[in-house]
């Protein structure tokens, strides 16, 4: 039997347009808004930002490209279609393991990121009573900090959001999602916009463009690189199976090229818009800091509600956009472990996604404990991260297991697969294209992801 006509069992995307909107909507999350600023800070700026950028080109999209075709190809659950095509492939079953890891960083991933939203949950009130609206740096400081060391609240807020996950979840990823993003990704998009038209008056948009355009190399250390890599994975929803599993609802006429392409431009232009909007108001007030960490949107973006008009209602809307577009990339985090208890143990996806929700929603209190009482600091390659276990789970998924299984899938498709089938299936139509992919899936990505990795170890550099 080719693989190629298999239907997915668990239904397709009514066209290529939901997908994108599906993908989109995996990958614009709180990568884009909430991590992009904070690690581009804490690194320095420019040379992080240029790293990033020429990763999401050259590793990034190509990559993407192969999960969105192993999924299509498969039209399983990662975990069984690596098998499946290993298997049609002629090569060992052990290639599965990627479909593993990926459901591991998964959890990992939403475990702490749910945690995140639930900030931004908390934000939606905060904004809407009027609570936030203070001009004055420290006070927001301080009422940031009163949040997070609180266990209480962020395990309810944490709650809340799993909740929320595991309800679309378990309704199926097809229903309700469509509408979601359709309505709202445009909606966060012309927010930016206005935030953007905000900083540009700000008298301090040039410092902004400069912190994040003009390269410092000197300022580029090893964890730089290792995190502006890991960061291209993460936020394009890489190496873990979530665009692999969305691939596998893809119908057979939709483009796979265009369709990464378009999907890739989009997130970095969110990344790069939400950057442009937050470091004008951190230069604006001399206690902010760059280096912030993972509190700099909510300790920055107060400030400028604050003191537009209409703030208190753009705020509001805002956070909710934000908690909207958490909640479109947290449904794609766990869709491959949900996808294979149905499959191989015959669960309901409502069982299935209670388990995996309760398993998630626990080793979330990880994170909630390291921004109080379970704190500690460690020195990761020259930075220091002040929040114990959420950091060391960030570093593990999207410093790690993120390139490694992109890595590891960029071998398959360049390596394991046949040319062949990896031309009838990715259809690029121009014999080029389809050269230049397969030059930076079989050589470029893998190479450059296993240098990056082993400068972690200190074995080079
Ligand atoms: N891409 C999402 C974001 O930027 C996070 C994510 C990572 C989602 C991996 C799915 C898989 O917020």
């Amino acid at each position: 039997m080719s693989e190629k006509n298999n239907k997915p069992i668990h239904g397709q995307w009514s066209s290529r347009w939901v997908f994108i909107l599906a993908a989109t909507g995996s990958a614009v999350g709180l990568g884009n808004i909430w991590k992009f600023p904070y690690i581009a800070g804490e690194y320095g700026g420019g040379a992080f930002v240029l790293i990033y950028l020429v990763c999401v080109a050259a590793i990034g999209i190509p990559i993407m490209m192969a999960e969105v075709m192993l999924g299509r190809r498969g039209r399983r659950s990662p975990i069984n279609t690596m098998r499946a095509l290993a298997k049609s492939e002629g090569r060992h079953g052990i290639w599965s393991w990627i479909g593993w890891m990926g459901v591991a960083a998964g959890f990992f991933i939403l475990s702490y990121y749910s945690v995140i939203a639930g900030w931004a949950l908390a934000y939606v009130f905060r904004t809407a009573s009027g609570a936030l609206q203070v001009t004055d740096s420290v006070t927001v400081k301080n009422i940031f900090g009163e949040l997070v060391s609180d266990p209480e609240k962020l395990l309810a807020w944490h709650t809340v959001f799993m909740v929320m996950t595991m309800i679309v979840v378990a309704r199926g990823v097809k229903h309700g999602l469509e509408k979601a993003v359709r309505l709202l990704m445009p909606a966060l998009l012309i927010l930016l916009l206005v935030l953007d038209g905000y900083a540009l008056n700000s008298g301090h948009f040039g410092e902004a463009v400069d912190f994040l355009f003009t390269p410092d190399f000197s300022k580029l250390t090893g964890g730089a690189v290792l995190t502006a890599m890991g960061h291209a994975f993460f936020t394009l929803s890489l190496g873990m199976g979530a665009i692999m599993m969305y691939g596998s609802y893809l119908p057979e006429d939709a483009s796979i090229a265009t369709t990464s392409i378009t999907i890739s431009i989009a997130d970095t232009g969110v990344a790069l818009l939400a950057g442009l909007a937050i470091f004008p108001i951190v230069f604006a007030f001399p206690e902010l800091e760059a280096g912030a960490g993972p509190g700099l949107i909510f300790q920055t973006l107060p400030l400028a509600f604050a003191q537009m008009p209409g703030g208190q209602f753009f705020g509001t809307l805002f956070f909710v956009l934000i908690v909207v577009a958490a909640w479109t990339s947290s449904i794609s985090l766990v869709e491959p472990a949900v996808a294979w208890l149905v499959e191989n143990h015959g669960m309901s996806r409502i069982m299935a996604a209670v388990w995996v929700g309760l398993a998630i929603w626990t080793l979330g209190i990880a994170t909630i404990m390291s921004f109080s009482s379970w704190a500690f600091e460690f020195n990761f390659l020259g930075t220091v991260k002040q929040n114990g276990i959420f950091d060391l789970l960030d570093i593990l998924t999207a410093n790690i297991m993120l390139p490694l299984g992109g890595m590891l899938i960029a071998i398959f498709a360049g390596w394991m697969m046949k040319v062949k089938h990896s031309k009838d299936e990715l259809a690029i139509g121009n014999e080029t294209g389809y050269q230049i992919w397969l030059f930076l899936i079989k050589f470029v990505a893998p190479v450059l992801v296993f240098i990056v990795i082993l400068n972690l170890f200190g074995v080079i550099g």
